[in-house]
This record gives C-alpha cells, sequence and structure tokens, in this order.
C-alpha cells in the first residue's frame, strides 16, 4: 500500500508519499513548509496565522508531489486531530478535494499516534518487538504510551479510556503531563535567556559548552500524587527566580528588538552553565521516567519521539541510564530530525499500521 498523506496540525505544512514494502516503511517523499520564521516575532505559534500560511502553501507543496505521484497512491492520510482547529481543516479540506478528484479513500490519523509510529519510518516493523513504551516529547504534548499486540499478548495488561485500538496493536496513554510539555519548557527559558522561539535547540547547543556549578543547580520536583506524570512549571519558575535574583543586583536596561541582546550582564560562560543544569534536569526527569515505564511495564522497546528527541544529552542520558537499568530493552527514536518534528511521513506510518 502506498499513501500520500497530510498534516497541518500546527505549523509545519507536510505532505508525504510512504510505501509499506514488505512490511518496511519507505519514504519516497516527505517536504515540509516550517512556518517557525513566521511565528518568530510573536514568540510562539499564532493559529490564525498558521491556518492562512497551510493554506497558502499546501498546493505548492502538493505540486512539488507532482499529479502522477499523487495518483499513484492508494488513499490519503490525514491528520485530523488533535490541535488547531483551523489549521486542521485545511488538511482536512485539502484531504477532501483530493478525494473528489482522484477518488482516493481518505484514512484520519491522529497527530500523536503519527510520533508513536514515527520510529518505524525507514525501518521495518518487525524490527521493535512488543510491548513498547514510547515517550512523545514535543512543544505541546508530552507524554508516555504503552503499546501492545494484543494477538500475541495472553492478556491485555492495561485497558480505559485511553486506549485505542488498532487491532492486533492497542496503544494505552499511561502517564502525561499536568502542565508544560517539555518542549514547551524549553522554550521559555529559552525566551527567558531572550532567545527567539523555539528555543530548546539553541539550550542544547549553549548547554554542551556549559559545566555543572554548586550555585546553579536545578531541584528535580517529585509529585507528590500521581508521581509517574510529568510537570515542567516548576522548573521553568526555578530558572525564572535565579534570573530574576542575578537581575535585581543590577539596574538593566531592556531592548526588546534585539534578541540576542541580554538585559543582565551574566557571562557567556554563566548563560552556558544555566542552560546545562536546566538541560541536566530536563533530560534526567524525561529519561528516567521513560525507562522506569519500560521497566513496570516490561517493555521490550523502547522510543523516544517529537522533535525534543532530537536532543543529544537526552539520548546519551537515556542510553547510559537504560544500559544500567534495564540492558535487555531496545533503545530507539526516528532515524532522522525530520521524522521528529510534525512531518507528513509518520502520518502514513500512523494510517498504515491502521490498515495492516
Ligand atoms: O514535535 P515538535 O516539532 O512540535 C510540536 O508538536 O510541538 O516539537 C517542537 C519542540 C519545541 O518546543 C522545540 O524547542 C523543541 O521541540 N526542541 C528541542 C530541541 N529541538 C527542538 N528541545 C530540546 N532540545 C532540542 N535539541
Ligand atoms: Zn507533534
Amino acid at each position: 500500500m502506498k499513501l500520500l498523506a497530510i498534516e497541518t496540525s500546527c505549523d509545519d505544512t507536510s505532505i508525504a508519499v510512504v510505501k509499506n514494502n514488505n512490511n518496511q516503511f519507505l519514504v519516497e517523499e516527505c517536504i515540509a513548509y516550517s512556518q517557525i520564521q513566521d511565528h518568530q516575532q510573536y514568540g510562539g505559534v499564532v493559529p490564525e496565522i498558521a491556518s492562512r500560511l497551510h493554506a497558502e502553501k499546501i498546493t505548492a507543496l502538493l505540486d512539488q508531489i507532482g499529479e502522477d505521484t499523487i495518483k499513484s497512491c492508494d488513499a490519503i492520510a490525514v491528520t485530523t486531530h488533535p490541535w488547531l482547529p483551523w489549521s486542521l481543516l485545511v488538511g482536512k479540506t485539502t484531504a477532501n478535494f483530493l478525494w473528489s478528484l482522484y477518488n482516493k479513500p481518505i484514512i484520519e490519523v491522529n497527530h500523536i499516534h503519527g510520533h508513536i509510529f514515527s520510529i518505524l519510518l525507514e525501518r521495518s516493523i518487525q524490527d521493535f518487538p512488543f510491548p513498547r513504551i514510547i515517550l512523545t516529547a514535543s512543544g505541546w504534548h508530552n507524554d508516555i504510551y504503552l503499546v501492545q499486540n494484543t494477538s500475541n499478548a495472553a492478556t491485555l495488561q492495561h485497558w480505559n479510556v485511553s486506549t485505542w485500538n488498532f487491532w492486533p496493536l492497542t496503544l494505552t496513554k499511561l502517564w502525561s503531563t499536568l502542565d508544560d510539555a517539555a518542549g514547551e519548557c524549553f522554550d521559555k527559558v529559552a525566551r527567558m535567556l531572550w532567545w527567539p522561539y523555539p528555543g530548546g535547540a539553541r539550550i542544547g547547543e549553549k548547554a554542551s559548552q556549559g559545566k555543572p556549578r554548586d550555585d546553579i543547580q536545578f531541584k528535580r520536583i517529585r509529585l507528590a500524587k500521581d508521581e509517574h506524570n510529568f510537570s515542567f512549571s516548576g522548573m521553568k519558575s526555578q530558572v525564572h527566580y535565579l534570573l530574576k535574583k542575578r537581575e535585581e543586583k543590577q539596574k538593566i536596561t531592556k531592548d526588546l528588538a534585539t534578541w540576542n541582546l541580554q538585559p543582565w550582564t551574566l557571562s557567556d560562560q554563566d548563560i552556558c552553565d544555566i542552560a546545562y543544569a536546566f538541560q541536566e534536569a530536563m533530560v534526567e526527569i524525561l529519561a528516567k521516567k521513560v525507562i522506569k515505564a519500560a521497566i513496570k511495564y516490561q517493555a521490550k522497546t523502547i522510543g523516544i519521539v517529537g522533535w525534543v528527541s532530537a536532543n543529544h544529552r537526552l539520548w546519551e542520558y537515556a542510553n547510559e541510564y537504560k544500559d544500567s537499568k534495564y540492558p535487555e530493552a531496545l533503545l530507539t527514536k526516528p532515524t532522522k530530525n525530520l521524522y521528529s518534528t510534525d512531518n507528513a511521513a509518520m502520518i502514513a506510518a500512523a494510517a498504515l499500521i491502521e490498515k495492516i
């Protein structure tokens, strides 16, 4: 089966063509227009601008794919939920239009399920044994899912309102963030450091030049109740108060027009050290929770997906922690950064899984 996939749930307009070739998910095309530059001046995604840009850019992307390729696809996979309603509507309307032109069936896909199956792109679906534990870490979702193959499993371990049935697979949302997503927290801290949206990658770069210091430490907040869930709002508050303390010591002039101008006189090394301490705290929370979930559910595969999975330190820390606590599991992430961020290829992967 070959699918044309459409993703427009947030600030990436993306089209992909993905083929299931003997259970290998081959990505023939995956193109995207990233709206980051368009939203940067507002410090985050503006829904109205996002939907207008999707409508503006999607036809050029379809032109790039070409009519012959579109006609050669068996069906159209499209993200229909969740996230920005007017942006999603552009994708769904485009799918409806292609359906009426070429008479291709439409497969509606949940965006988060796309991230969950993004580990399968350009790989064989047999590469990852069940059960799987997947951490979805991005700018607006931050959850841990259990993926089971119920045709093999003697009993279904977990069934509740957050379970989706993709027979023979089931996806169960186990834990999620109670406030910010990890990427959102990275972005907010980057903003405190006067870096443009989205600042996660910049924090990663600066952190790599930072070092541990006794006077810059952030607590790993533990939830008294629901200890497996995530809570990141306290992380950003800790950074805020650390900066505020420094700020109070100085009289400052803020120049909002220049992102790179720091209003306080922190040295470059201070900033790298703050980024380092913050990133260490974030990756420790993310990595430990996903590995603990894997141990609890005896997962054979652990996946880290969403654009935060592009963070090198998260990957390094998760590997070290897994090797020390649970070496028998396989730890994986998408083969390319493109498949970690919002993209249409992962939407095709989820649709193909649904149809296998
Ligand atoms: O998955 P994604 O593209 O979009 C959403 O669905 O939100 O994730 C975007 C998020 C942003 O918050 C961005 O700052 C974060 O991923 N991000 C990172 C890194 N690269 C991107 N966070 C930490 N470290 C990185 N290297
Ligand atoms: Zn996403």
